[in-house]
């Protein structure tokens, strides 16, 4: 599989790459991105490639991540060849509450400043950032409808949301005709498997390709963080993120030192970079249709570009599967063997004939089956 073959997303028509680029760290405003030349430089190598999935946001880097990337898709031509994926919800003004959220007054802002920051007229898959907990899905499906039907949004997406309310989107898309939903973004990786609770299936059974972020859980499993120093490196977002309480930076813990141990392990045997073995496990996960690398340097997108080249074979895929498994947690642990034996009456149900191609199948029980 290699980054210039490309699927669909979800159910729609738009052809993508397997790896889709990151420009979070387009930008130095975080304190943790890359310079304009860096981030030009990391564009011109994807594209190369023949990498077409670029994702950004209104939020990245006060706007500067946007605003490279409109310049440097303009500088090769390349408007036609990229799709963008760009995203809304993050506030704008301090004190104004509808220039953030999902309310349509915030989406027909944001839009604009997209548009605008990014040189183009179109975007071809705009994404709800994060929900926002109050704004219904009916308004933002109806928003996000209108942008596709008014020229300006191609596709459309849910980042960080609750399952139950992509469910309901997608469902209200089905049944009103609205364009439906193509992706769910989300966070995934050896560290972060919690989707694989209910994401996975929902994206299969409703048609969302999973695309998802942090694959190296921001730098954790390249290896570079070391327990023995406290996760101390001198360099590198995590450090110096530490003292930040975004969850999304809380990676230094016990659990997570094993499972980066037996990836370094893995990585070994291999012989393979740590980062290329954790965006190959993650990328090769059931229902996962992108994964989204990122980088501040160019060495490590060439590292990570040549992740999809080899194959891992299953017994050290079972090593880090185990190591990683997420606990057991109610409801999901009642959808195990034991208790589908007891609904079914220990008969394996659902195995469909080959060509069959349900939504979804119920699995053999194996307890009690003679
Ligand atoms: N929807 C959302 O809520 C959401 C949230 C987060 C991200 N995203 C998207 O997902 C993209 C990727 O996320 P991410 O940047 O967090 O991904 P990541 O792969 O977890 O972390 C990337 C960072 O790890 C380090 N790194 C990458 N490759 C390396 C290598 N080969 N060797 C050593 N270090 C390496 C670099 O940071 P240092 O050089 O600083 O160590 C790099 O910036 C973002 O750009 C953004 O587009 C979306």
């Amino acid at each position: 599989m290699s980054i210039n073959t490309y699927y669909t997303l979800g159910k729609s028509g738009l052809r993508v790459s397997r790896l889709a680029l990151g420009t979070m760290t387009f930008g130095t405003e975080w304190g943790w991105g890359a310079d304009e030349e860096t981030a030009r430089q990391l564009f011109n190598t994807y594209t190369e490639a023949g990498g077409n999935f670029i994702d950004t946001a209104d939020l990245y880097t006060n706007g500067t991540s946007e605003s490279w990337l409109g310049k440097f898709i303009y500088e090769r031509n390349l408007r036609d060849r990229t799709v963008i994926a760009t995203k809304f919800t993050y506030n704008a003004e301090p004190g104004n509450p509808n220039a953030g959220g999902n309310g349509r007054k915030n989406i027909l802002r944001a839009v604009e400043g997209s548009l605008k920051r990014l040189g183009t007229d179109y975007i071809d898959l705009y994404i709800l950032h994060t929900w926002d907990t109050i704004t219904p899905a009916e308004e933002v499906m109806r928003t996000l409808n209108d942008l596709v039907r008014s020229g300006k949004v191609r596709h459309v997406g849910l980042s960080d949301t609750p399952a139950w309310y992509a469910a309901r989107s997608q469902t209200l898309a089905e049944w009103r005709g609205y364009e439906p939903i193509s992706t769910l973004q989300l966070e995934y990786s050896l560290v972060e498997r919690n989707i694989e609770r209910e994401f996975i299936d929902l994206g299969q059974a409703l048609g969302m390709g999973v695309m998802v972020w942090s694959p190296l859980a921001s730098g954790l499993l390249s290896g570079k963080y070391k327990p023995s120093e406290g996760g101390s490196t001198g360099e590198g977002r995590l450090e110096t993120v530490k003292g930040v309480s975004n969850p999304a930076f809380q990676k230094f813990s016990d659990r997570n030192w094993k499972i980066v141990a037996e990836l370094e392990k893995v990585a070994q045997e291999l012989d393979r970079s740590m980062a290329q073995v954790a965006v190959n496990w993650t990328a090769n996960r059931p229902g996962i249709a992108s994964v989204i690398i990122g980088a501040t340097r160019l060495s490590q997108l060439e590292d990570n570009l040549k992740a999809l080249d080899f194959t891992i074979p299953a017994e050290l895929c079972d090593r880090l599967e185990s190591v990683s498994r997420p606990e057991a947690q109610f409801p999901y642990s009642f959808f195990g063997d034991e208790i589908q034996g007891m609904i079914h009456g220990g008969v394996a149900v659902g195995q469909q004939p080959i060509g069959y191609a349900p939504e979804r199948s119920i699995q053999s029980t194996g307890a009690g089956v003679a």
